[in-house]
């Protein structure tokens, strides 16, 4: 395999002296701004890097904000492996909220079980009954939620804030690494050790769906594995369309 054809792997990279006196410290703090203001509050973890981070602090910082996963059943059996890993590491339950079988099934005699690679509408309505709905059913009663966003990922997180208005659901939502970059991420990770997804040691720097997820090249845009048949303005699932 040439350079150019190599598979991304993790930067090594460094964010220096800054990060550790300052987007660490700012991290922690952010968590407990959460935790002092509101008293139901859930992080939405994908297992993928930049949610490792966020389970770290929140472990760390003892923080109350629970954690749960939209298992899609169309994950990578290593993404469903994660929560164990996370469980034992960490000593933290993470909840995990199924798409409803009727769903499933309704969906499949419609489009077919992987219908949505043939259009934009199908792959929306796949990742609605997949993600949306128990998206939904997961945030019930909450006052606020986190995800582990990056202003950087792609342009539609461009102009990300820590805090914004979840207009759908009408609760607050918070995303305490808007700010961070690829670097930061791995460099908290490196410095505190933190448990690894397997997918990222084979060329995939973001993880969503096994059928929709799969390696990139370095150099390439860190989501251009992900549903890579569309435009960057169509990669959005729902669970964050503004
Ligand atoms: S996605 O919308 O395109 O899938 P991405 O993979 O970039 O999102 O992840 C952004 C954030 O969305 C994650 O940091 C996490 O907070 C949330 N998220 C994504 N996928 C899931 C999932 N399967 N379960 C829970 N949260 C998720
Ligand atoms: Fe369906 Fe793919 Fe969306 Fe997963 S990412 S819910 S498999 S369209």
């Amino acid at each position: 395999m040439s350079q150019t054809q190599a598979l991304w792997t993790i930067p090594n990279l460094d964010s220096g002296q800054a990060f550790l006196d300052y987007k660490l410290p700012t991290l922690f703090e952010r968590l407990r701004q959460i935790d002092v203001e509101y008293s139901k509050v859930r992080f939405a973890s994908s297992m993928a890097a930049e949610d490792l981070v966020l389970i770290d602090a929140i472990a760390h910082s003892k923080s109350a904000i629970s954690v749960f996963t939209l298992n899609t059943l169309r994950l990578h059996a290593e993404s469903v492996e994660m929560i164990e890993t996370i469980r034992k590491h960490y000593d933290i339950e993470i909840e995990q909220f199924l798409p409803a079988e009727a769903a499933i099934q309704a969906y499949v005699s419609q489009y077919g079980e992987n219908g949505f690679y043939d259009s934009v509408e199908a792959k929306e309505q796949c990742c609605r009954i997949r993600k949306i709905v128990p998206l939904a059913q997961a945030l019930q009663g909450c006052q606020a939620w986190v995800t582990g966003q990056r202003n950087g990922q792609v342009v539609t997180r461009a102009d990300l804030a820590f805090k914004e208005l979840d207009r759908e659901r009408g609760i607050e939502k918070f995303n305490p690494l808007f700010d961070w970059t690829e670097s930061d991420v791995w460099s908290y990770i490196k410095v505190r050790s933190v448990p690894i997804h397997p997918l990222h040691l084979k060329g995939y720097p973001s993880i969503g769906c096994e059928p929709c997820t799969r390696p990139i090249r370095q150099g390439e845009n860190i989501r251009a594995g992900r549903w890579w048949w569309l435009q960057e303005q169509k990669k959005e699932c729902g669970l964050h369309q503004k």
